[in-house]
Order: C-alpha cells, then structure tokens, then sequence
C-alpha cells in the first residue's frame, strides 16, 4: 500500500501537496453536496472532503470501513484547535474501499457507556478507541524505558520457567496435571523469586525480567490473575543503594513516559508511622486528613464500643477529624461507615462538634471531661466530623485509612494528574494469623531480618523487623522487595519460625536450601507490578484499562469464555476425573 503520511501527521506546511492517507472511517457528515469523513489511525484523525462531484464515491460508505484514499492537502476555512490535524483537510481524487464493516457493537470513541464485559467480549474493538490505544501505547513507552535503564546499567534479562514447583509466595496457586507424570503437578509461577535468587547464587550479579505471574487471587481493580512484573534482582548492594538505583529507573520513566521531572531521595516512611498517621502500608500522602490516636482519652472509658477494643491485644481508637465535616447528612455519614465495616471493622463512631459539644449517638456514653479531652486532644473546630474506628490496632488503623480514601475520593481532594511516590519500610518480618495460631512471612520467607534484631528471632519473634521495602505510588504499592536472607542457618530459623518441620523443607525447597551451601553472595531485589504501574501513570481507574484482553471481575474472558469445560479424552489424558 502507497500510503504517504499518517493520519496525526499533516499539518499546514503540507499544504498543497498531493498524499495518499489509510485509515477506518471514525465519522461521516454530509453537508449539503460535501460529504466529510473522519479518517482515523492509530496516530490520529484527518479531515476528508468530498465536494458534489466526488460524494457518489463514497456514497455506501459507514462507520469503519477502511478506505486508501488520494487527494490535496488543503487549509481549512474553519480550523478545528481541537485537534492536532485541524488546521488541514484533504481534497479527496481517488478512493479505494479496502475493507467494509459491520455496524460494531460499541462506539468507537473515547466516551462509552457500553458495560465492560461488552467492552471486553469485543476487545479489539474497544482497543480501536484512542484513548485505550493511548494506554497501550503508555505501557509500552514505561516497559521500554525500564528495559532501556536496566540494559544500560548491567542488568541481564534472563528468562525463568512459567510451569515450576509450588512456592510460597501467599498467594493461591494454579496448579497444571502432569500428562507424563500421573498424580503430579506444576505450579504456576507466582513470581520468579526462587529462580532469581538462584541466578545471584550463580553469580548474575544483576537480573531482570519482564516476568508473566500467575496467582489466583479475588480480583480487585489492581488485581489479575495473570498479571506482569518487572522483576529486578542484585547482588552485592546495600538496601539504601538498591533504592537509588530504583529511584533513577522511575525518574527516567516519569520524564520519558509523562514528561515530568521528579528527583530521587524519595521519603521513606517507617511502615508503623504509614499505618497511624495514614492508616495504610500503601499510604496516599497527597492530603492531608492524618489519623490520630485517641486510646489515651478513653482509657477509662464505661463506653463498651471502646473499651472492648481497648482490652484487645493492641487495641486502639484512632480518629479523624473533617473541618466543616458537621454538614454530611445521615445518608454521608453511614456510607462511610459502611466503608469501615467493608474494611474489617464493627462500626465507625461518628461525633459532630456542634455549639463546643459532641452530637451523635455515642456521645451519650462519654463523660464531659472525656469529650472535652477529644476535642482538645484533635483539636476539632467548630462544626467538624470526628470518626473513630475502636478495635486491635491494625484492624482499626486500616478501617479508618479506607474511610481516609472515600473521603478523598468524595471530596476531590487530589489531582489524578499528582504523582507522590515513597517508600514503605521497616515492616514487621512476620505476621500472627490468630485462627491457625502460628505466624506467617509478610512478605516472603526469604526476607532478611534486620541485622541487628537477629537476635530477637528467638525471644520475640514479633517485634523482628524485615529489611523490606515497598515502593508506594498515590495509594497503591506498585512494587515491593526486599534483601534476603543468605545465611543457611538464618534461612533455617525463619522455615522454623513459620511452621514448617525439617522434612517439609527438605521436600519443598531442598534444592534451595542446598544451594545456599556453595558460596551465597548477600543479594535483593524488588518486583513492579507493570499492570499496577501503567494503572497509576495513565490515569486509570482498573487495572484491566492497560491490559490488552483482561479477565473480569468474576475471573472469566468474555472474549474467549476462558475458562471453559474441555474434552473427556484431555482429562483422562491428564489422569483427572471431575467429581460433581
Ligand atoms: P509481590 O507479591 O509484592 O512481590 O509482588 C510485586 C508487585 O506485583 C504486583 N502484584 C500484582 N499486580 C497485579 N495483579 C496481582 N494479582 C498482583 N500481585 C502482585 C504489585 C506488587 O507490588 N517476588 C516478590 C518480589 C521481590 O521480593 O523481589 C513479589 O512477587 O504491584
């Protein structure tokens, strides 16, 4: 095909010249003998203008067909500063229908009201509108500029197998029946951490991967089941030097994807400071709305709400304070507190400061001198909204920073287009799950301890802090790493600490463990989530809004029906058979 430009790219200086444009019709006008079309790449739209002796040319023509067409750039009369193209049009010669199309299902223009399984069962129609190729395009430029950065700075892009042995990431696993090996199975890979951290035991020095990962979670609007990471693994670097180099890689790609210039030295939040004053380990700090601690107005408090909470191991009352928060109406008020229920929480306590007194259905159990203290205490103004969450601390803190977000949200209280990124660090090394009694890695059990609480692993296993880090970017956690342990002895008290015997190690990760006997250099790494990453960077509100053909919300392909029921002769083949 002849095809001279683009259809983004003509521009007055073109005028007069003679070029041949391709591209699907996006809209067609007739205006008395002139008909207009819109041609539309993938780069942009150009007028076309077919005066009374060129219109029967195009007199089938709809929506979506593909023309070639040959004509003169010309200056319009009107321009259109909307658009990139619209000071030109083109005086249409020729014409060649390359292709007809059906009237699609859905429109074919940035704004949409079709549902978004509609949307996905004709994804490569919905992929047709611009802005959806905007974000694919966006992805594409932050993955390139990644590899660029790690290429340039040593890293080798090393490929680690998809179908492995189950590891203990967290997260469920998809398991694949053995055809050859009756009984077993692989896993999926949740992430290549192993195989990373065997390529620095073989001397890598430093490893990066764009890495496909398979976990079967719930899906939430930052959550596929199949979801990429930038996975990046190295040796020999201490964390504050790892983070640097980070920092550098997400500058370039603020500057070569957004334009934006951003510095490195980005804050680094303790995870227990993120958690009482934000109420996060993932904390939006684009405003303000801190959390505070309240325990200590109520410490003898007959109020059972509270004082139950505060019986609790760790139990706490943290509140919010909203100026001018005194008008939300009932409607407001409960919305929000389904917020805290949705977030694990019983209920949130709702105060008014009316006339320098509380209002609201618990102030009736507080003492005077305890609802003065409250209001002293947050220094609640006049006419302000005071909620409380009551429960064990992190229950209560996480409640409140969801409450946090939806009064964000409600009040417009960011810009989409403000970017803050920081650090988490310092989180706890384990977490207690109470209803299995034993406690479980926060993030995974290679995670080194802090090296100076080693000794802590035996007498208080709960207060050891793990040499983590996650990176958080406008309230999400787009990557997260950590340096690991490389210790044989320190790896063995760690499988201990969470539960698992001798044998169970020697079975799981006995190939891992013995590796660590040949020379294990000190080594970390981090893993972006890119699906996540190009969520925040283009603005979107899902994830599933970067992803080329995306699983829904209830885990399925509307394009292909994945998944699907398969033949009796493949399952029998896998040794399976399905007990209704
Ligand atoms: P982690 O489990 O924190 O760490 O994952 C790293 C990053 O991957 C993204 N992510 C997801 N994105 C979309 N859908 C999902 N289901 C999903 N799960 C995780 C998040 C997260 O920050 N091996 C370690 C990394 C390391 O320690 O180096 C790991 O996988 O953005």
């Amino acid at each position: 095909m002849n095809r001279t430009h683009t259809n983004g790219e003509l521009r007055p200086i073109h005028e007069g010249q003679t070029v041949t444009l391709i591209g699907w019709v996006a809209r067609r006008r007739n205006l008395g003998s002139l008909v207009f079309i819109d041609l539309r790449d993938r780069t942009g739209i150009t007028q076309l203008v077919f005066d009374e002796t060129k219109e029967n040319l195009v007199r089938d023509v709809r929506n979506e067909y593909i023309l070639e067409v040959v004509g003169k750039v010309a200056l319009r009369k009107d321009p259109n500063a909307k658009m990139p193209t619209g000071d030109i049009e083109i005086l249409v010669d020729t014409v060649k229908v390359i292709n007809t199309a059906e009237v699609p299902p859905i429109m074919i223009q940035d704004e949409t009201d079709a549902l978004e399984d509609t949307r996905m069962k004709f994804r490569y129609l919905d992929l047709r509108r611009p802005m959806m190729q905007k974000k694919l395009i966006q992805r594409a430029k932050i993955v390139q500029t990644m590899r660029n950065y790690l290429d340039t700075n040593g890293f080798i892009d090393v490929e680690t197998p998809m179908l492995t042995k189950s590891t203990p990431e967290g997260s469920r696993e998809y398991l694949v029946p053995s055809r050859v090996h009756a009984g077993e199975f692989y896993a999926l890979a949740q992430s290549p951490q192993i195989f990373k951290q065997l390529l620095m035991v073989a001397g890598l020095e430093r490893y990066y991967q764009i890495a496909r990962c398979f976990r079967d979670e719930d899906l939430r609007a930052d959550r596929q089941l199949d979801f990429t990471q930038v996975d990046i693994e190295t040796s020999f670097l201490s964390e504050a030097e790892f983070q640097l180099l980070i920092e550098e890689m997400v500058v370039k790609v603020m500057k070569e994807v957004l334009g934006r210039e951003i510095t490195t030295g980005f804050l680094k939040l303790p995870f227990n400071d993120a958690m009482n004053r934000f109420g996060s380990d993932k904390p939006d700090i684009r405003f303000g709305l801190e959390l505070q601690d309240v325990s200590d107005v109520f410490a003898n408090t007959t109020f059972a709400v509270f004082s139950n909470a505060l019986a609790l191991k760790q139990g706490s009352l943290k509140a919010i304070v909203l100026e001018n928060g005194a008008s939300f109406t009932r409607k407001e008020t409960d919305a929000l507190t389904e917020v805290a229920k949705k977030n694990g929480v019983k209920g949130l306590v709702v105060l008014k400061v009316v006339d320098g007194q509380l209002e609201g259905s618990a102030a009736k159990f507080f003492t005077s001198e305890e609802s003065a203290a409250l209001i002293t205490k947050l220094n609640a103004p006049e006419h302000s909204l005071i909620l409380i969450t009551a429960d064990a601390w992190e229950k209560a803190c996480n409640a409140l920073g969801a409450v946090r977000l939806a009064l964000r949200d409600k009040l417009n209280l960011v810009s989409k287009d403000d970017f803050a990124y920081l650090w988490v660090v310092d989180f706890p090394l384990l977490e207690y799950v109470e209803e299995d009694q034993r406690f479980v890695a926060r993030h995974h059990p290679f995670t080194r301890p802090k090296e100076d609480q080693l000794h802590l692993l035996e007498s208080d296993p709960a207060q050891v802090q793990a040499c983590a880090y996650d990176l958080v970017l406008n309230g999400f956690e787009v990557a997260g790493g950590s340096l690991r342990i490389y210790d044989q002895k320190v790896q063995e008290k760690m499988f201990s600490l969470i539960g698992f015997t001798d044998e169970q190690i020697h079975e799981r990760f006995g190939f891992f463990v013995d590796a660590f006997k040949y020379g294990t250099p000190p080594h970390g790494g981090i893993a972006f989530g890119l699906d996540r990453f190009a969520m925040v960077l283009t603005q979107s509100d899902s994830i599933r809004d970067v992803i080329a053909f995306p699983k829904n919300a209830s885990a399925r392909c509307p394009l292909t029906e994945a998944p699907s029921p398969v033949e009796a002769k493949q399952l029998d083949e896998l040794h399976i058979k399905i007990v209704k």
